[in-house]
């Protein structure tokens, strides 16, 4: 067991260079197997859900080659196989072997995903399509077996616009019999980033990015080359530790227009950025004012960028809230924040903020892992040492972040307990 140790209070200055995004590569590694060819990935993230999913993909006898941020899958042996839970439920993106192995072998054996606690997270809108498509669903014990005849294009309606319902209905249909179309869509970037490796394997996918995606089954895909987008979560975490802390920092490798939702929201509250083609420049203003956020799906200010946010609202000037709508429970680190000094009301999916409070360094735990990014962020900014333990949560998500954080003068560390 390790622990994450923080002398906070330090400006911190210098670049931060942003590594792909967790939330597409997680799909794209399993997606890869859907080709019976080999396949390329560039630029994956370094995370622990990495290895969860190359585990998965070699269990089910594909080979994979490792070179810095490059993977190579070769798929032309791919076995079948049920995938344990042991696997499947160290995190959520195991689901994507539903969708992928159906489609490849008309039969999936795979237990329920794992996931961060932030809600319910249930998968009934992945289930539904696939049975619209023509499978057949039977869980006992938490396993699910998946199979199919054949599967059908056909038109399905989501009833809210699933990040992960939409990459696995991509899948399930990319080699369906006829036409399928995704209705009410989620518009995320990483949706468009599978698309585009579907297409480039001989998918004929159109629409990825807007609210209804067409896709036309295929018979065979090849092999493809894909580049993972760069993680605008990562990002946007490092770009609000910017707003409370930087002096200034820069943030390199990204897409900026995918973060036009929270760089609107620190300009509102009086941040300088200074946006350029592929980096933001970010410093901490004299005075950051008070604002309120709601979180919605994409291009809205995106739920997983808010609990780094709330840490930013603690330091504010007035009163502002905080509103969640996509998950049930993003308020984790709001206990540990209020241990630090902060004045956080939770009030169901709504967190008050007071500010601006000074925080000081405690004993606090990550409760998930976007709660666990936003300790880290309280820790750099809070006075004294902050000791952050369940550290594997962060692990998960956030490529190098300790070296990260050295690079820009932190001190921060991490030891065994
Ligand atoms: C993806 O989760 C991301 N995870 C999440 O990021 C992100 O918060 C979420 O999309 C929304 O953008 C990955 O990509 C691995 P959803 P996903 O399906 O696909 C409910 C992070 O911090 N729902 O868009 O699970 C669900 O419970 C993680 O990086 C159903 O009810 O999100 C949630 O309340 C956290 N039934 C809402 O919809 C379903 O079948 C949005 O879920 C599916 C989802």
């Amino acid at each position: 067991m390790k622990k994450i140790v923080i002398e906070g209070n330090q400006l911190l200055s210098g670049t931060i260079k942003i590594s792909g995004a967790k939330n597409s590569a997680v799909a794209l590694i399993p997606a890869a197997i859907l080709s019976d060819e080999i396949t390329t990935i560039l630029n994956v993230p370094n995370i622990s859900d990495k290895g969860a999913l190359v585990d998965i993909i070699k269990l089910l006898n594909c080979t994979v080659k490792e070179s810095e941020d490059t993977l190579t899958i070769d798929s032309r042996d791919c076995k079948n196989k049920c995938i344990p839970s042991e696997l499947s439920s160290k995190l959520r993106a195991s689901y994507y072997f539903m969708g992928v192995l159906l489609s490849k072998f008309k039969k999936v054996e795979v237990y329920y995903p794992g996931g961060c606690n932030i809600g319910a997270r249930q998968i009934d809108f992945h289930l539904k399509g696939f049975e619209s498509l023509g499978a057949t669903i039977l869980m006992e014990d938490d396993k699910f077996t998946i199979t199919a005849e054949e599967l059908i294009g056909t038109p399905i309606f989501l009833d809210f616009p699933s990040v992960g319902a939409t990459k696995n209905l991509m899948f399930a249909a990319v080699k369906a019999k006829g036409i399928t179309t995704i209705n009410n869509a989620a518009k995320e970037p990483e949706v468009v980033n599978v698309a585009t490796f579907l297409n480039n394997m001989g998918a004929k996918i159109i629409g990825a990015g807007t609210n209804k995606i067409t896709i036309e089954g295929v018979d065979h895909l090849g092999s493809a080359i894909i580049e993972v987008i760069p993680d605008r979560i990562e990002a946007a975490t490092y770009l609000t530790l910017g707003a409370l802390i930087g002096d200034p920092i820069k943030i390199d490798n990204i897409i900026p227009e995918h973060l036009e939702g929270l760089t609107d929201k620190l300009e509102e509250a009086g941040v300088n950025l200074v946006i350029g083609k592929k980096d933001i420049t970010v410093s901490k203003p004299d005075y950051i004012k008070a604002v309120n956020v709601k979180t919605l799906v994409y291009p809205g200010f995106v739920t997983d960028m808010a609990q780094p946010f709330s840490v930013l609202m603690t330091q504010a000037t007035g009163k502002s809230f905080l509103e969640e709508t996509i998950h049930q429970n993003r308020m984790g680190q709001c206990l540990y924040l209020n241990n630090m000094g902060a004045n956080i009301h939770v009030d169901g999916q709504i967190a008050f903020i007071e500010g601006p409070t000074k925080l000081k360094g405690q004993k606090v735990v990550a409760t998930d892992l976007r709660a666990g990014a936003s300790l880290i962020v309280a820790g750099l900014i809070a006075e004294g040492t902050t000791e952050i333990t369940e550290i594997d949560h962060i692990l998960r998500g956030y490529e190098n972040i300790e070296q990260k954080l050295i690079n820009v003068g932190a001190k921060i560390r991490t030891e065994d307990i």
